[in-house]
């Protein structure tokens, strides 16, 4: 009579669903690697994803999702109970080893279990627990420990009607490889492989677990004696059955293949769903830890790359090709900077027409005086380090020594030795200090046309100072005159183009004919130097605003003293009338000499050293008004009361400072 009935019911469902009868015995055996036209009954929040996913939960707290084989497996007394399962699952926690429930294999009478949500894996309501008539079979793998069952955490368990497992093990896999247990953490979101296998003659149900990757280990994990035929009713469905609690996971199955005649076929690993990316941790602790370790680093970055800009910045310099060659001349910006304390104010010991001199010490102790000058063009540059540079070959105990050079944009920076008693004009000029004795002058007066005399004549070439006056004769220890920044008013001659010339030099020390033409000469500093000589007797600069109109240039202040039998009036009032008389008038009128109008009446530095030392006799100097000074020179008088458009007015009122005057080319 059940056979009838079997095959009736049998040939009903084959005449509603079309299926050719072939298929018959196929009903209790299929392979499903991905879910995708799978023919499956879900139930709760069971879902089939896109790729062919089975999610049987997602991350929703407190609820449960079944998925079943649509059609019920016959399990008959007269065929066999045996039956091969195997299948791939992940239990993907929201947190990290904390969390949801397990995933139960379910072989059950009804496709609808009375179950409860996030209880007893979906499988059991309260009041159906523990009933033989609820007739389901669960292999149940269970993340969590549930005291009221006696179980374990992350544990494999077989279920018979009842959620108190009949027998369970902790999740390990025996390795073959290793011939020992490994163990496995079921929420570890990694998928893993399932075997269930039960052989009637054996009544032996085996579970056997594996990483997805391990092929199936020799020994099972739990292989527990059970008498199916107590348990399973005729018509069974077989599937799967999840519950999230109140730490959600989510539970997928991959693959799964069931059969009811033999041994499962194994799935094809590679042709499973993938999992859908890793859901980040949402905790705000590490986000916001996060975020603020990205933005100190992003801040720690800038500090850096600004620092880094910045000292670069601090340092950069100006390094051509052609400068390898000066190699020792060359200094790094980086050395002037911290020789003079990074040019601070402090370290200011000058500041002239050129620019400000700092004062500095090299790490070998050695002083030196640091000269920024400010220089925009390039032009001409390569010619004047040249010259700089072959300039650092002077040596004469009257010049000060130049050391080297350094570029920076727009800048030129000159090193040379240090003069500790600093320029010859403060002590000249300020009240306060003690000033010079006519013995210290003359002195100094000596030494200084020693060294013009040098640069004119006794050197491989012929230099010309362009610059010469009391601010530019420095006073070393022993109180030795010494000139300094020679040929540095060549640096502004370079400036050339075919338009203008500059002439550099200073007011009162620039002989006439340089106005003129704008060509220095030796003979234009033997002028500059009759200028400083009555500069240093006179003690007075040789412009000067004064109450009396005559008194205004030196030259010609002098030559009236002269022309009125009195050269000894002009002398410097603070000496007090101590000098000697005939070293004081030589003076004077060799200042006078060396201030001709006429170049070629001026004598050479030889000629004024042979002089200064008594060697010669002073010639007659002319008579003549005309001769000296610029007063009755209209063209000088032109020069200093209308200055042309193109003059360029110091800064510094002080009519000595430095100036540089455009002329028309030459
Ligand atoms: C979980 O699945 C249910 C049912 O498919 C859906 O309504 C819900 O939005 C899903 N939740 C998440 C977080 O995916
Ligand atoms: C539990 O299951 C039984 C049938 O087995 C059903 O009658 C009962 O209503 C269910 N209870 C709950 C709370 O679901
Ligand atoms: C592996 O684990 C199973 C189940 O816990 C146990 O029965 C078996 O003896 C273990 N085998 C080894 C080699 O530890
Ligand atoms: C179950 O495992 C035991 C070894 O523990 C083995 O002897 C038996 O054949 C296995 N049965 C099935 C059906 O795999
Ligand atoms: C298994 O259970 C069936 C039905 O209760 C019984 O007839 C049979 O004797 C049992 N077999 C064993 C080996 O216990
Ligand atoms: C079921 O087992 C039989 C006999 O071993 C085999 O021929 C068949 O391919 C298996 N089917 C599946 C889907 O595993």
């Amino acid at each position: 009579m059940a056979i009838v009935l079997r095959s009736l019911h049998l040939m009903m469902i084959l005449y509603i669903s079309n299926i050719p009868l072939s298929f018959a015995q196929d009903e209790s055996q299929f392979i499903y690697n991905g879910f995708n036209q799978a023919n499956l009954y879900l139930d709760g929040i069971a879902e089939i994803r896109p790729n062919g996913l089975l999610q049987l939960t997602n991350i929703s707290n407190q609820e449960l999702g079944r998925a079943f084989y649509q059609i019920p497996i016959k399990f008959s007394m007269i065929s066999s109970l045996s039956f091969s399962t195997n299948f791939v699952f992940a239990m993907v926690p929201q947190e990290p080893k904390l969390g949801g429930h397990g995933i139960a294999f379910t072989i059950s009478p009804s496709r609808s279990l009375n179950g409860v949500a996030s209880q007893f894996l979906g499988l059991s309501n309260f009041s159906n627990i523990g009933l033989n008539s609820n007739h389901i079979l669960a292999i149940e793998l269970d993340p969590v420990r549930s005291l009221e069952f006696e179980d374990i955490r992350n544990h494999v368990g077989i279920d018979v009607n009842d959620l108190k497992s009949l027998e369970l093990a902790p999740a390990v896999y025996y390795s073959n490889e290793e011939r020992r247990n490994i163990s496995l953490e079921l929420i570890s979101g990694n998928p893993m492989q399932l075997w269930i296998d039960y052989d009637e003659a054996e009544k032996l149900l085996n579970v056997t677990l594996a990483p997805i990757s391990t092929p199936k280990p020799n020994w099972p994990l739990l292989s527990t004696p059970i008498n199916l035929s107590q348990i399973v009713l005729e018509s069974m469905y077989v599937g799967f059955s999840a519950s999230t609690g109140v730490v959600a996971c989510d539970h997928y199955i991959l693959g799964w293949s069931f059969n009811k005649s033999g041994q499962a076929q194994s799935l094809d690993i590679s042709s499973l769903p993938k999992l859908p990316p890793r859901r980040k941790r949402k905790d705000k602790r590490i986000v916001v830890i996060r975020a603020l370790l990205i933005v100190v680093m992003v801040v720690l970055i800038t500090i850096t790359g600004a620092t880094y800009y910045l000292r670069r910045k601090k340092y950069e310099e100006v390094r051509e090709d052609w400068e390898s060659e000066y190699g020792t001349h060359r200094f790094s910006y980086k050395s002037l900077y911290k020789a003079t304390k990074g040019f601070k104010a402090r370290e200011i010991i000058g500041e002239g027409g050129f620019g400000k001199v700092y004062k500095g010490t090299l790490p070998s102790n050695e002083q030196i005086a640091v000269k920024r000058v400010s220089h925009d063009s390039q032009q001409g540059m390569k010619e004047f380090v040249a010259e700089i540079v072959s300039m650092g070959r002077l040596r004469h105990r009257n010049l000060v020594r130049l050391l080297g050079y350094c570029r920076r944009r727009g800048e030129l920076l000159l090193i040379y030795d240090y003069m500790p008693h600093g320029s010859l004009d403060r002590f000249l000029y300020s009240n306060g200090r003690r000033h010079l004795n006519w013995l210290q002058r003359f002195r100094i007066l000596r030494g200084v046309a020693s060294g013009l005399l040098y640069l004119h004549e006794e050197w491989e070439q012929i230099v010309i100072h362009r610059d010469i006056k009391a601010s530019n004769v420095l006073l070393d220890a022993e109180m030795n005159g010494r000139l300094g920044d020679f040929g540095l008013a060549r640096l502004y001659d370079h400036d050339t183009n075919s338009q203008t010339t500059h002439v550099a030099g200073t007011i009162g020390y620039l002989a006439p004919e340089l106005t003129r033409t704008g060509r220095a000469t030796t003979y234009t500093d033997v002028y500059a130097f009759g200028a400083f000589m009555l500069e240093v007797a006179c003690g007075r600069r040789p412009t000067e605003q004064m109450e009396m109109p005559e008194e205004l240039v030196l030259v010609d202040w002098v030559f009236e003293c002269w022309s009125k039998g009195d050269i000894l009036r002009a002398s410097d009032p603070r000496l007090e009338g101590n000098y000697v008389v005939e070293e004081m008038v030589l003076v004077l009128k060799l200042g006078l000499l060396c201030s001709h109008v006429n170049p070629a009446a001026r004598p050479s530095m030889r000629r004024v050293m042979q002089f200064l030392d008594c060697d010669a006799d002073l010639p007659n100097i002319p008579y003549d008004s005309s001769s000296f000074g610029r007063v009755t020179s209209s063209e000088t008088l032109d020069f200093l009361w209308s200055p042309p458009s193109s003059f360029v007015q110091p800064s510094n009122p002080s009519m000595s400072s430095t100036v540089s005057i455009l002329k028309d080319g030459c």
